[in-house]
């Protein structure tokens, strides 16, 4: 059976950036804090109006396609990742395929947040080795700035994110050293609450632990939503995080589903030739670096200047590290993620 491999790669970023110090004009934080915290310098913004999720991933996908040598035309299937769509429904991945005048192919939207690239790259690994499709676009694509609370109620969350994209084309290699070895996926839904933004949703509160929220009958109707006035008093139509717990399950399923890559092909750590970590936070990429031994050359972080993008951080730091020249043709590139659900995955591949 052939194997998967990536063909070609882009990613785009908003021309805004934006500082930790003009974070702290409009809310209490300092550029001290974000940095000791999660070692954020700066992140970009999308430009309102202009730009959305499925823009700037038409933007990331034509770089791609480019360096596989193919057309938007070639592309068989798409699959776009983003917690931040345009619209609630549909999803980016046929807005993408309008844009880019794409044939009437099939379209995926994938919804898991941080893991969505690997998700997606998943479930094209299996499209691709069957034969099903020749040429896949993956995409990952955020704008978070659209979506963030700016107040201090907010702020433990907001100065975390950015916007951008990712994208690579998916082809099938015959090649004995190349391609996707293996793909792991998790999910705990017990963690579902800690890093969500519940609203606008359909659940009337009937996932609440808290029974006295539960019985509050749905009051007002916001956008076509049955909200209780505790939901809206509870932050939800905004993204809630507990920090603190997403930190703790991450150090632990980080390098849990690394080794489980990692075994699944008989290799170890120091086989990895480069990690790219989902950027959550640089002190959870420190922290795997650690707990696995890799050196400094083994692992890829560049939050520092995007902040975390969740579905388009792989890609968009697997493009920068191959742009840099960090990755060669038979490496050992490995891809691991962590993030709100709890789902969690990893992917193994040689360049
Ligand atoms: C978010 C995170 C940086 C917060 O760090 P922390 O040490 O856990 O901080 P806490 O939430 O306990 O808050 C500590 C204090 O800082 C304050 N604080 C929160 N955000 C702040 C900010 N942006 N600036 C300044 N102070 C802030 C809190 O209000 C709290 O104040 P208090 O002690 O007076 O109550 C950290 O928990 C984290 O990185 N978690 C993982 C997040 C993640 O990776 N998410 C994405 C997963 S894909």
């Amino acid at each position: 059976m052939p194997r998967t491999k990536i063909a070609g790669i882009g990613k785009y970023v908003p021309e805004k950036t934006v500082t930790n110090d003009d974070l702290a004009k409009v809310m209490d934080t300092s550029d001290a804090w974000i940095q000791e915290r999660t070692g954020i310098k700066e992140r970009h913004y999308a430009a309102p109006y202009k730009e959305t999720s499925a823009t700037m991933g038409v933007k990331a996908a034509a770089i791609a396609i480019e360096r596989a040598g193919i057309t938007a035309q070639d592309i068989d299937f798409v699959i776009f990742a983003t917690l931040s769509p345009d619209y609630y429904f549909p999803g980016c991945g046929v807005l993408l395929q309008r844009i880019m005048g794409m044939r009437e192919i099939g379209a995926l939207d994938i919804r898991n947040q941080c893991s969505g690239f690997i998700y997606s790259i998943s479930i094209a690994d299996q499209f691709i080795k069957t034969g099903m499709y020749k040429n896949i676009l993956v995409v990952g694509a955020e704008v978070h700035s659209f979506g963030l609370d700016f107040s201090n109620t907010g702020r433990n969350v907001t100065v975390i994110f950015g916007d951008g994209a990712g994208a690579v084309v998916l082809q099938a290699t015959e090649k004995e050293n190349q391609g996707i070895l293996s793909t792991h996926l998790h999910s705990d839904g017990n963690g579902a609450e800690l890093l969500s933004m519940m609203n606008p949703g359909f659940h009337g509160g009937i996932h609440l632990k808290d029974e006295s929220k539960k019985a509050a009958p749905p009051t007002e109707l916001y956008g076509g939503v049955f909200i209780t006035p505790e939901e809206k008093l509870a932050h939800d139509f905004y993204p809630n995080m507990d920090g603190q717990s997403v930190f703790k399950k991450a150090v632990e399923k980080f390098p849990e589903v690394i080794m489980e890559a990692l075994q699944t092909n008989g290799l170890q750590p120091s086989d990895i030739n480069i990690l790219i970590p989902h950027q959550a936070n640089l002190r959870i990429s420190q922290f795997i670096q650690q707990k696995m031994k890799l050196r400094d050359d083994q692992v890829h972080n560049n939050i520092q200047q995007y902040g975390n993008t969740t579905a388009a951080s792989i890609p968009i730091a697997l493009c920068e590290a191959w742009e840099l020249g960090k990755i060669k043709e038979g490496d050992l590139v490995c891809l691991a993620a962590f993030g709100s659900g709890f789902t969690w995955g990893s992917a193994l591949l040689r360049w």
